[in-house]
Formats: C-alpha cells, structure tokens, sequence
C-alpha cells in the first residue's frame, strides 16, 4: 500500500486540464480528488460534460467525478489551475489564500514579484520566494506560476548556454500548434493551409518570461537576465507541438561544439532529476540536419524533454538553433506536475497525509 497526496484540477474540462488528469492518473504521489470548472459545467459527471480530446480512455476515477465550483475548499493541499486566463487571478488567490499551493498556468501572476516562475532544471532554487509571498500576504498556501508554452521550451534550451556563455541577444520566430489556444481554438477555416503572424501577447510574454527564468534570486528577489529579445510568434496548423528558431548572441563568444556539449551535458539538480516527470535527459540534442519534428520528435522524455537540433553558427548573431517542445506537457500539464512533486521533495507539502492506494 502506498499513500498518495490529494490534488484538486481546476478548468479540468479545458485542454490542459485534459491533459493533467491524463497524466495524474497513474501519478506515484498524486491522486486527483476533485476537479472543477466553470459554472455551465459544475453538477455534471466529468465524463458527460469533458469534450475529451486525449487519445485514451478518461481514468476511471475521473470519469465519473461531479464537477465542482472553482472555490474553496476542495480536498487536497495541491491545486493545479488550468482556467481561463479571463478569470483565474482572483480564483487562485482564494485558494492559496485558504491554504493551497496552487500551480498555475494562466499568464496571471507570472510576473508578480513575489512568484516563483518555474522551470525546474532551470530555477528550482526561485521556490524560495513563495516564503516572501506567505509572509508578505499572510498566506499559507502560495501561487506557483509555470511560464508561457513557447517561453517554457525556449527558457529551458537557453538555460545551460546562459549559464555557460551569458546570453545577451536573442532574436526567435515561433511556429506553434493549434491546441496551444485551448479547444476548439482557432477557426479550422482560419489555419488548415495557413499561418498566422500573430498570437495575442505571445511576444511580450516570451520576452518577459524568459528573463525572469533566467534571472538571478537574491535577498528575497529575482533580478531579470539582462538580455534583449526580439521574439516573432506564428499559429501554424501543427496539432501539438511549438517549435521555434533562435538565432542568440553571448557575452563570451561560443562555437557551435562548445554550447552542444553545454547542452548535452545539462541537468537539474539531484532532487530534480530524481522527480518523477523529470526527463533524463532534460534537452535531447539530434544532429540530424532536418530534425526535430513535431511529429517525429515531440513525445521525447514523455513529452518533457525538448530537443534541440541544428545548432551551426550564427553570421548575425553567435549561434543558429531550432527548439521543439510538447506545449501541454513541457510547456503546462507536465511540467506543473513536475513543479508540484518538487514542493514535495523540497518538504514543503506532506507526503503523509494522502489516502490508501491499493497494489
Ligand atoms: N493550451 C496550451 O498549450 C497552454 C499552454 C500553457 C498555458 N496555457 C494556459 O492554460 C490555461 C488553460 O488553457 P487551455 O488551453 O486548457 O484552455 P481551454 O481549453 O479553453 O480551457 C479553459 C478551462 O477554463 C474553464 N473556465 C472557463 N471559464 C471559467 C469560469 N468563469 N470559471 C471557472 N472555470 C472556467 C473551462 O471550463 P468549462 O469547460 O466549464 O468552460 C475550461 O476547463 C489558459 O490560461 C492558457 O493560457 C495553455
């Protein structure tokens, strides 16, 4: 018999809420106990009201759950919020208000100052700032924020080159999938056949996020990396899947071989690396001159791990890039659920008191 912790979903309906009760359904430390979501939904059987877009059977569990009201209280000291942006903030406030560590992937309180924005082999040491933000609004639970889809794939393939070289310039071009904007998304009359040059805020959001990622925490505080960006977002008819080609500049000129081994040689911390949806390796580096795919190469490391391809040098810049990374495992459900085993590992959350779980 083993003791899993309880955990509630928020907008568990929505794309990536799908995708948590996927993931969480066979999770070593988690249980999902409750999902909610809007209104329109709440009092119906999850499996009557979930347009379930995940290639397998919804968990058994789940299926048959009553979807609740998105307020508190909810059993479970971990909350994973999957809402709509629109009306998220005050949502996850009452609830970290009355005592939830709420792992968010709406835009909401990712820049906040007290925040952590996490990408854990990047910045597992940012946790430490949910300790500013229990005390400075009196909470005992705390938001923790996972960053924008694209940004989170981008943040983690630059971390080991900012560390090892020192960004400086980064000039990106994303092109990104369709279930990035939640279901049903965009028109299938606007994208089959079709880009799109523009992604509401996306840019902005790549440059902010990626700064604080990489930024430095001290006294309390985490001083965004320095570097400036130039980031072009594009919606392209790809289901799943944000891949983007990065040209960057560093403050100690790199050649190609020197940042593949930084790549290659990456890795969280010990107690990252042992979480159990952390990938090993976090970046997959394929020297094939036309990878990676999103078809081919997206479920690496389950859906964790982004692959890195086509690193040449740069005649602008230092160094030439593409990035792929899964943006409902990597870039939300799977990398929230890897933020919330990292509160356990850290202690800040108990193991015992979950419930029994059978053989
Ligand atoms: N899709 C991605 O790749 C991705 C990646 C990273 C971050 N995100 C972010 O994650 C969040 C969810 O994205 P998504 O793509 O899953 O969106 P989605 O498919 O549109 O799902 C939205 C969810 O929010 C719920 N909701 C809507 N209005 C509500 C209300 N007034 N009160 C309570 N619940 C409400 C919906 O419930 P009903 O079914 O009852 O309407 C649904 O469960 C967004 O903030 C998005 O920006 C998305």
């Amino acid at each position: 018999m083993s003791r899993r912790i309880p955990v509630a979903v928020l907008g568990a309906t929505g794309t990536v809420g799908q995708k948590f009760i996927r993931l969480l359904a066979d999770h070593p430390w988690f249980e999902v106990t409750a999902v909610a979501a809007s209104s329109a939904s709440a009092g119906r059987r999850y499996e009557d009201v979930a347009r379930w877009r995940e290639p397998v059977a919804i968990p058994p569990l789940v299926a048959g759950m009553v979807i609740g009201e998105c307020a508190p209280p909810l059993p479970g000291r971990i909350v994973f919020s999957a809402l709509d942006a629109e009306v998220a903030g005050p949502i996850e406030q009452e609830f970290a208000r009355a005592g939830s560590f709420v792992v968010t992937n709406t835009r909401t309180h990712r820049m906040d100052a007290d925040v952590p924005l996490l990408i854990p082999e990047a910045n597992a040491d940012h946790l430490a700032l949910i300790d500013r933000q229990q005390k400075d609004r009196g909470w005992s639970g705390a938001i923790l924020a996972n960053p924008n889809c694209s940004t989170a794939a981008l943040a983690l393939a630059l971390a080991p080159l900012h560390r090892a070289f020192g960004v400086e310039r980064l000039f990106v071009s994303t092109m990104q999938a369709v279930s990035g904007a939640g279901y049903p998304g965009v028109a299938s009359l606007d994208i089959v056949g079709n880009v799109i040059p523009h992604i509401g805020d996306e840019e902005e959001k790549i440059e902010r996020e990626s700064r604080k990622i990489l930024g430095t925490l001290s006294n309390g505080a985490v001083a965004s990396a320095q570097f400036v960006v130039s980031a072009h977002t594009n919606r392209v008819a790809v289901v799943d899947g944000h891949m983007m080609t990065v040209s960057v500049g560093f403050g100690r000129r790199a050649s190609a071989d020197e940042a593949l081994a930084a790549l290659r040689a990456f890795r969280g911390t010990p107690c990252v690396a042992g979480l159990p949806s952390s990938p090993n390796p976090p970046i997959e580096v394929d020297h094939r001159t036309d990878r990676p795919q999103p078809r081919l190469d997206l479920d690496r490391g389950g859906g964790m791990a982004v692959t890195v391809g086509r690193v040449r040098p740069c005649p602008i810049l230092d160094l030439r890039l593409v990035v792929l990374g899964h943006n409902t495992v990597r870039g939300a459900a799977g990398q929230g659920v890897q933020i919330a085993e990292l509160l356990v590992a850290e202690g800040r959350v108990e193991r015992g008191s979950g419930h029994e779980r059978g053989p």
